[in-house]
Formats: C-alpha cells, sequence, structure tokens
C-alpha cells in the first residue's frame, strides 16, 4: 500500500454515473481539499429528464476540467495522489464509461492505484466526511433518483440490504409528480420548495407498503394516486392547490421513509442511523427523521445538501476504505450498469 510522503492518504475522486460530471481530492477519507461538479441539469430540463447519450457527451467535454480543477484547488498534484477512485456502476452506462475510461488512463499513466467504487457506497460515504465519530456499524437509509435502499452497513465496504423499492425510487417518484404539476425537472428540489407553503394533511394519498416485506418500498401507487388526483381536479374544472398536493404527496413519501428506517434500527438492534443521496436533502424528511430519532434514542447523521446528490467527494472517501482494505482494481475495470451493492 503506497502512501504519500506525509503518510496521508490522498485520493482523486471522479464521478460520471448519471448527469453531474465530477472530481475531487479527499485526505485520510474524511478531509474534502477540493470538491468540484458540473451539472448537466440545464441542458436536459427541456427534455423533461436525462437523456443518456447526452448526459455522455456533456461528461466528456467536462470531465478534464473537472479533474483539473480540483487537482488545483486541493493545492496537490497528480504526483501527489495515492490513488483514483471512480464510480464504474451503477448508472448509465455511456455516462460511467467516461469516468472509468479517464480514470483509467491516468492512473496507467501515473502509475498510481485504480480503485473501482460503488455509487450507492459512494452515497453511504458521504456521511463519514462531516462526521468524524460516525463509524460502523449502522443503519443507513440510502435515497436518490435510481435508489431506494435501506442497508445495515456492518462495515466499511460492508453491506447488507435490508430492504429496497419494489417499483419507482423515491427520487423518481418525487420528479414525475413534479412533473405532472408543472414544477419541472428536477422535481425534488421543487416539490420541498412549494411544500414548505403547503398543508401535508390537505389530501390523503396512500402509504405504499408491500405485504410480508416490512422494510421494502413502493412508491407507483402513490405516484398513481397523485395522477389520479390531478386528472379528477382537471375534469372536474377545480384549480390544483400545488402547495398542499406537494406537502401531501411529500407527507406519505417521508412516513414511509421515517417508519421503516427507525423500525430496522429497532428491530435489528442499531442505535444509529443515517441517510443518504439526493433525496437525503429534503428539508422535511430531514427534520422528521431527526424528530423520530430522538424520540426513539436513536443517533442521527446526514450529509449537508451538497454531500447528498451527486458528487465526487463521496467516491473519494468510499475509495479510501476501500483501498485501506487492499481493494484495487485491475486495469480490466469496466462500467457496470446494473452493479449490485456488495459486490466487486
Ligand atoms: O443522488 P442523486 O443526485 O442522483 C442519483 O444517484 O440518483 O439524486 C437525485 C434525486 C432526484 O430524483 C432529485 O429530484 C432528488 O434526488 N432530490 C430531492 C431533493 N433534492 C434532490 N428530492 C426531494 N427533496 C429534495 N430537496
Ligand atoms: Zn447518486
Amino acid at each position: 500500500m503506497s502512501e504519500g510522503t506525509s503518510g496521508d492518504v490522498l485520493i482523486l475522486g471522479v464521478e460520471s454515473s448519471c448527469d453531474e460530471t465530477a472530481a475531487s481530492v479527499v485526505k485520510n477519507g474524511r478531509e474534502v481539499l477540493s470538491n468540484v461538479i458540473t451539472s448537466q441539469i440545464e441542458t436536459h430540463t427541456i427534455y423533461g429528464g436525462v437523456v443518456p447519450e447526452i448526459a455522455s457527451r456533456e461528461h466528456i467535454k467536462a470531465v478534464n476540467y473537472v479533474i483539473e480543477r480540483a487537482l488545483a484547488e486541493s493545492g496537490f498534484s497528480l504526483e501527489d495522489m495515492t490513488a483514483i477512485g471512480v464510480t464504474y456502476g451503477p448508472g448509465l452506462v455511456g455516462a460511467l464509461l467516461v469516468g472509468v475510461a479517464e480514470a483509467k488512463a491516468m492512473a496507467y499513466a501515473s502509475k498510481k492505484p485504480l480503485i473501482g467504487v460503488h455509487h450507492i457506497e459512494g452515497h453511504v460515504s458521504a456521511n463519514f466526511i462531516e462526521n468524524p465519530e460516525l463509524e460502523p456499524p449502522f443503519v443507513c437509509l440510502i435515497v436518490s433518483g435510481g435508489h431506494t435502499h435501506l442497508v445495515i452497513v456492518k462495515d466499511y465496504g460492508k453491506f447488507e440490504i435490508i430492504g429496497r423499492t419494489r417499483d419507482d425510487a423515491a427520487g423518481e417518484a418525487f420528479d414525475k409528480v413534479a412533473r405532472a404539476v408543472g414544477l419541472g425537472y428536477p422535481g425534488g428540489p421543487k416539490i420541498d420548495k412549494a411544500a414548505r407553503e403547503g398543508n401535508p394533511h390537505a389530501i390523503e394519498f396512500p402509504r405504499g407498503r408491500v405485504e410480508g416485506s416490512p422494510y421494502d418500498f413502493s412508491f407507483s401507487g402513490l405516484k398513481s394516486a397523485v395522477l389520479n388526483h390531478i386528472n379528477h381536479a382537471k375534469m372536474a374544472g377545480e384549480e390544483i392547490c400545488v402547495p398542499d398536493l406537494a406537502a401531501s404527496f411529500q407527507n406519505s413519501v417521508i412516513e414511509s421513509l421515517v417508519s421503516r428506517a427507525t423500525l430496522a434500527c429497532e428491530e435489528y438492534g442499531y442505535k444509529t442511523l443515517a441517510i443518504a443521496g439526493g433525496v437525503a436533502s429534503n428539508t422535511a424528511l430531514r427534520s422528521a427523521m431527526k424528530a423520530a430519532c430522538q424520540k426513539k434514542g436513536i443517533s442521527f447523521y446526514y450529509p449537508s445538501p451538497a454531500y447528498c446528490t451527486d458528487n465526487a467527494a463521496m467516491i473519494g472517501a468510499a475509495a479510501y476504505y476501500e483501498f485501506m482494505r487492499g481493494n484495487v482494481s485491475g486495469w480490466d475495470l469496466n462500467a457496470v450498469p446494473n452493479l449490485k451493492l456488495g459486490e466487486r
């Protein structure tokens, strides 16, 4: 295991799995020296969602820039890096390939170890950045645009998945509902904002339950109920109160997330809960989870919003722990669009 002359482990992290191209330099897994993100949101907004082919092209345009900036802002050079970490799945295959090819070429040319990182392991690791005392084991709820997983983080890089969504991801439900009421893409932050002005009990929407699987999630029934509500209102010529609808929808999602995450802590005997992923930046979810944890004596952790949505600091943090466990990738590392958590 090679370390810098100072004994510090410096990782250059690269992320390109969806619509953010990002690079970051992270020291010893927890200290972020730079965190550069370029978002493609404006490009995709006109299509109402991410267009994979366009995402790949935009990553190609941005990837060198974000890496150069991340290194410059960290005050270190590529030569100073101990290793290079990169998201290799899950995600859009063309988008992932840009980061993987770039990281591989840089690692090979500079003779540095290459570390393939699971995107969800990255999201979980975002919690380590600002919480030096947080260590496994703990329960983690990962809620993003593509994933809704309830896991036990048994150790660094070791996960037991105890629940997942059976249909839409939580963020996907936010995005679809936002589109249906004309709030645009990405829907999560817009629903979050609109909901602050609304009544969460104005409309009674269903809470998705999966019979016999207390830790699994289902959001497609809720999404259909919201769409039906909108259609009925339109047919009756009634105006929709967007803040009330946003707040009521959000409340249903939050109740599903909070009840399962806290139940998992109680049933599995863990006193620490963390949340991660884009939806973890939702203000109402953060305060509801905080209140529920306080009541049950659970320590609650959540990353700053900038570390919830896709970024490369979380990839640098995860890569550090993989590196310390000796998990270095070969030069045949490839993008794996449906990579399972815990697989290497
Ligand atoms: O983690 P992320 O950046 O990308 C994926 O890995 O999917 O998550 C993006 C998702 C989008 O669906 C977005 O609408 C949602 O996170 N999101 C939010 C909020 N901010 C982002 N959902 C609810 N409330 C928010 N404040
Ligand atoms: Zn993500």
